[in-house]
């Protein structure tokens, strides 16, 4: 109806998407995701970080003997991108599930384990599905989402809301970098305070801090996002590769580009290159590389040039002002993003890949937030 149209024009404020409000969005959804939760007191106070809804908890979490990481699609992701920062600040092993093939095979979920569930809606029905499962074989289950009073959040035992708001557009945007926020903070939290790790600890909650404004910054590369759009407008397939903290950022970033713009698109772990990936390369397939700086930067300097080797048509993504250091001889095109601390880098890369999808969407004249055969919330199996 009329009204209906009008309410949907108001709601989308200023912007002509869902997708591109809740892109644009991510400083203020990341400042919510954070508020009330990160301590930074006086000159002897040491910074820490607050989450309520797991305090009673967190024992019980250091002492486990893993944590697996459970959820689908987008979500899946954002832990695969905090899985390094907790690993480091915990010590104990975690590992990923997707959550249909971790009840596809009955995989082996034990009592001390701790099992982390994240969803932005709180219901897609594999997750919640290995929910019960996981509670069934007595794991302790936390919860990671973004709907309070969703099936969920009050199956778990305990959990944290991400707070970034309602999220519309089908393909997840803000919740994404909220939930990484979250899980890095869950990663503090669980992690030892000891003397050795506290200048690490330091540098994360500064950039944390400091990240709404990064984000800000990023957001500033959409009309060169656009501009990178139309050169790939009519393009078949695109790669994108990363590693490290970033493997999580090569595979969403696939994710949104076939998601909306129906373009095929692949995320590909830079250190698997040699084992398939490298047939591909040629001067007509474009391939994304992302290579901010970090410490697998020198192992990705060397992706670079083999894929010039091979006469690949690469699109560097790089930390501000190293142009020059990933693409010698001024070959290919670069995306240059603001740095950050490395665990948190994955929020500011995401950025750029999030705009390029929207604006390959419109321009293919496709459906952004509501892309064919999607839906936002999957309830069924
Ligand atoms: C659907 C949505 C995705 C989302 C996935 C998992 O595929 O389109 O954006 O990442 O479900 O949803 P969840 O609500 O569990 O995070």
């Amino acid at each position: 109806s009329v009204l209906e149209m009008e309410v949907e024009q108001i709601n989308k404020g200023n912007y002509e998407h869902y997708m591109q409000k809740e892109i644009h969005e991510q400083p203020e959804s990341l400042k919510t995701t954070m508020r009330g939760r990160l301590i930074r007191g006086g000159s002897c106070k040491a910074k820490t970080v607050l989450l309520g809804g797991l305090k009673d908890h967190f024992k019980t979490i250091r002492r486990s003997r893993r944590i697996v990481f459970i959820g689908c699609g987008t979500s899946y992701n954002a832990a695969l991108a905090a899985r390094p920062i907790l690993e480091e600040l915990s010590g104990v092993p975690v590992t990923m599930e997707i959550a249909s093939d971790l009840l596809d095979r009955q995989g082996p979920i034990y009592r001390e384990d701790t099992a982390v569930f994240v969803s932005q809606s709180g219901e897609t029905a594999d997750t919640l599905q290995a929910l019960e499962y996981a509670l069934e074989n007595g794991a302790l289950c936390v919860g990671i989402t973004n709907t309070v009073g969703s099936a969920i959040a009050r199956h778990t035992h305990c959990g944290v809301h991400i707070n970034a708001g309602a999220e519309i557009g089908v393909a997840s945007t803000k919740a994404y970098t909220s939930q990484i926020v979250v899980m890095a903070m869950l990663a503090l939290a669980i992690g030892g305070d000891t003397i050795s790790s506290q200048t690490r600890r330091e540098a994360i909650i500064d950039g944390l801090f400091d990240l709404p404004n990064k984000v800000r910054e990023v957001l500033n590369l959409d009309q060169e996002m656009k501009d990178l759009a139309k050169l790939l407008i009519a393009e078949q397939s695109l790669l994108v590769f990363g590693r490290g903290y970033n493997y999580a950022t090569a595979l969403e970033g696939a994710l949104k580009v076939k998601e909306v713009a129906l373009m095929h698109s692949e995320g590909i772990l830079a250190g698997e290159m040699k084992h398939g990936p490298l047939a591909l390369v040629d001067e007509n397939l474009p391939i994304i590389v992302i290579a901010t700086r970090d410490s697998c930067f020198s192992k990705q300097q060397s992706v670079i040039q083999q894929l010039h080797a091979r006469k690949g048509r690469v699109i560097v993504m790089c930390s501000k002002g190293e142009a020059v250091s990933v693409c010698p001889g001024g070959l290919g095109r670069v995306i240059e993003v603001p740095h950050v601390e490395d665990c948190l880098q994955p929020v500011i890369n995401v950025v750029p890949l999030q705009l390029l999808a929207y604006h390959l969407t419109v321009l293919r004249g496709y459906n952004v937030d509501q892309p064919r055969n999607l839906a936002k919330s999957v309830t069924t199996q």
